[in-house]
């Protein structure tokens, strides 16, 4: 969601503001502004739709000032128009802002602002920070003391930038519950929502955390703490290359992310999974007394990352016969869930700026419940809200539909499932098994690759398909479910997954003669099984395609390496990301930024 970008330095700002946007492009967005400061004024351009559009209307000429501020605005408050976009800016022309998040008392600051003589030009939130900021100004002529004023007076979560000509080489920073990176580069200071937008200038970024603010003057950055006390702050490196965010010759980020899924893999379990070496987590570890009191675990995640939450209950439920809750996080929070000390709670998110997810894992912390955390964004929130964290090193995922962070989430989960049967039980013969199985995990996704031409034509054929089931038992109904929201997410069509029994409890009346089923095998134990329930739908007319590790023969059979079923999702998903991939580009859609939908939803 909103993208936000900002830099003052030696250079024209234009050129990495602009560049920063098109990398945040992925978080997903309906809108696209601009502002900079020059000759003493604000100068600015925003219109809804997409970078390029902006590009088209904006004259390069005439953004000459070596200080600015952007964003992508994902709408939340009013609808995607020129007026909504950011910047926002006050009547006097003194401030100009860009805000991601959402400003729960906007409503209430707006009617006071009214009230006040100050008329608004748009429906947003973000709209009254600029108002308020001018409210302060014209009382004591302080443009900090209206930034202290102003922050006071905000309730909700936001990431903001604020440029005025009264301090001309000045950024004002402001961060709550939404992400904020600061960088130092060679010529320049570079903030911005996410660290692939400024990678390309420095690999050293300060994060701020929630409540903290920050002040750039020139090539100087004061950190403050909430309560504008001046803090130090020491800048964290990050290793990630910049051809990390590149295409490499791929046509999309998401066809270039599945095919980086072994290295995803590897590069996650590298450390903790050894064939000879008890498994082990940096910085964490769980002891034998606190598990075999543990009441319950629960793991709550949002999308895809909740689809990686419900392989790791069949991979500790399996190993360790620990009850295990899945829980969507949006959910999670107004059940009133039953947590105590002896609950343990993981929270898995690739951005780890989810905000439902945030909120659970906060209230699962008031609760008393140990904590941890499972993201792939270093010092993202979830990491500094967590008791631990497991970082999944997948590298930075672009395309909003995930592929190789839910591989590193699955591969995490099972991961943590053997480490606690291993600190119950001490090493067995399963877990020497298992342990060999993860190591020749990436070896095996590289065999399923060989099948890309005939997902490609399996793709090709359900493409006109307005409707497509998934069905598996067990940890292949999970993988069902994985597989039917990467179709829905890129290639706009409906699709349902399903447990492969449950289906004749009602969707069955929806199969008809030709309807594509997707039918998941690679549980020999419930195979049969759900062999019967594919036969029902066959003889209702339906098309067939199996994806298993089963022999079986056939035309519409996808054949993946036997592996225990713990593990099979990582291999079966493979050939559904792909087919939904090739769908949606049969279809000539966006596949990397998908109508509707954005890479990291920050707002609850
Ligand atoms: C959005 C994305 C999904 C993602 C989900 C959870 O809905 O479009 O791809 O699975 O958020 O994101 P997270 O960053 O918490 O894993």
């Amino acid at each position: 969601m909103c993208g936000i970008v900002g830099y003052v330095g030696k250079n024209k700002a234009i050129y990495s503001l602009i560049k920063g946007l098109k990398t945040l492009e992925y978080r997903g967005y309906d809108s696209a502004g601009v502002a900079l400061i020059q000759n003493g004024e604000i100068i600015s351009i925003k219109d809804k739709g997409r970078i390029d559009h902006l590009e088209n209307i904006l004259e390069y000429d005439k953004f000459t000032g070596n200080i600015g501020i952007a964003h992508t605005r994902w709408a939340t408050h009013g609808i995607p128009s020129k007026e909504n976009a950011h910047p926002h800016i006050d009547q006097n022309h003194h401030f100009a802002v860009v805000h991601n998040g959402i400003l729960e008392n906007y409503l209430e600051l707006k009617d006071f602002l009214c009230k006040e003589g100050f008329s608004f030009s748009s429906q947003t939130d973000t709209e009254v920070v600029p108002v308020l900021m001018e409210y302060y100004y014209q009382k004591d002529k302080d443009v900090i003391k209206a930034f202290q004023h102003t922050l006071k007076d905000l309730r909700g979560s936001y990431g903001i930038l604020i440029i005025t000509p009264l301090l001309p080489d000045t950024i004002l920073v402001a961060k709550n519950n939404s992400p904020l990176v600061i960088g130092k580069g060679c010529d320049g200071i570079y903030v911005a929502s996410d660290v692939p937008a400024i990678l390309q200038y420095t690999n050293y970024f300060y994060f701020l955390e929630d409540g903290q603010k920050a002040i750039i003057h020139d090539d100087v950055i004061t950190f403050y703490d909430s309560k504008f006390h001046e803090i130090s702050k020491q800048s964290k490196k990050i290793d990630w290359e910049m051809d990390a965010i590149d295409k490499n010759g791929y046509e999309d980020y998401m066809l270039k992310e599945i095919h980086e899924q072994p290295e995803a893999f590897k590069n996650t379990l590298n450390g903790i999974i050894s064939a000879h070496e008890p498994i082990h987590f940096l910085e964490f570890s769980l002891d034998k007394k606190y598990l075999e009191q543990l009441k319950q675990i629960y793991i709550v995640a949002c999308g895809t990352a909740m689809h990686a939450g419900l392989v790791g209950k069949y991979a500790i439920e399996r190993l360790c016969r620990i009850p295990v809750i899945v829980e969507v996080a949006s959910e999670f929070r107004y059940q009133d869930p039953i947590l105590d000390e002896q609950t343990l709670c993981i929270f898995i998110s690739q951005s780890g700026e989810t905000a439902d997810t945030i909120a659970a894992l906060k209230l699962a912390r008031e609760r008393k419940a140990k904590t941890i955390a499972i993201s792939n964004v270093f010092e993202s929130s979830i990491t500094r809200e967590a008791k631990y964290t497991i970082y999944t090193h997948a590298g930075p995922e672009i395309a909003v539909a995930s592929t190789k962070a839910y591989i590193a989430q699955v591969g995490i989960m099972v991961s943590l499932a053997l480490y606690m049967k291993e600190v119950l039980e001490g090493v067995n013969d399963e877990i020497i098994a298992l342990k060999r199985d993860i190591i020749e995990i990436p070896r095996l996704m590289e065999e399923v690759f060989k099948n890309e031409d005939m997902f490609k034509e399996l793709a090709h054929r359900m493409s006109k398909e307005t409707d497509l089931f998934y069905i598996g038992r067990g940890n292949d109904y999970h993988t069902a479910m994985e597989g039917s929201l990467k179709l829905k997410e890129i290639s706009y069509i409906h699709s349902e997954a399903y447990p492969a029994g449950e289906l004749k409890h009602g969707p069955i009346a929806l199969i008809d003669k030709g309807t594509y089923v997707f039918g998941i095998l690679t549980d020999a134990q419930v195979y049969e099984k759900t062999f019967s329930n594919l036969e029902e739908v066959k003889s209702r007319g339906a098309n067939i395609i199996l994806v298993t590790n089963q022999d079986i023969k056939g035309d519409n059979v996808i054949t993946i390496p036997n592996i225990d079923p713990i593990l099979s999702p990582i291999l079966a998903i493979i050939p559904l990301q792909f087919i939904a991939y090739y769908i949606a580009k049969e279809k000539g859609l966006d596949v990397d930024k998908p109508r509707n939908l954005a890479k990291s939803v920050t707002v609850e």
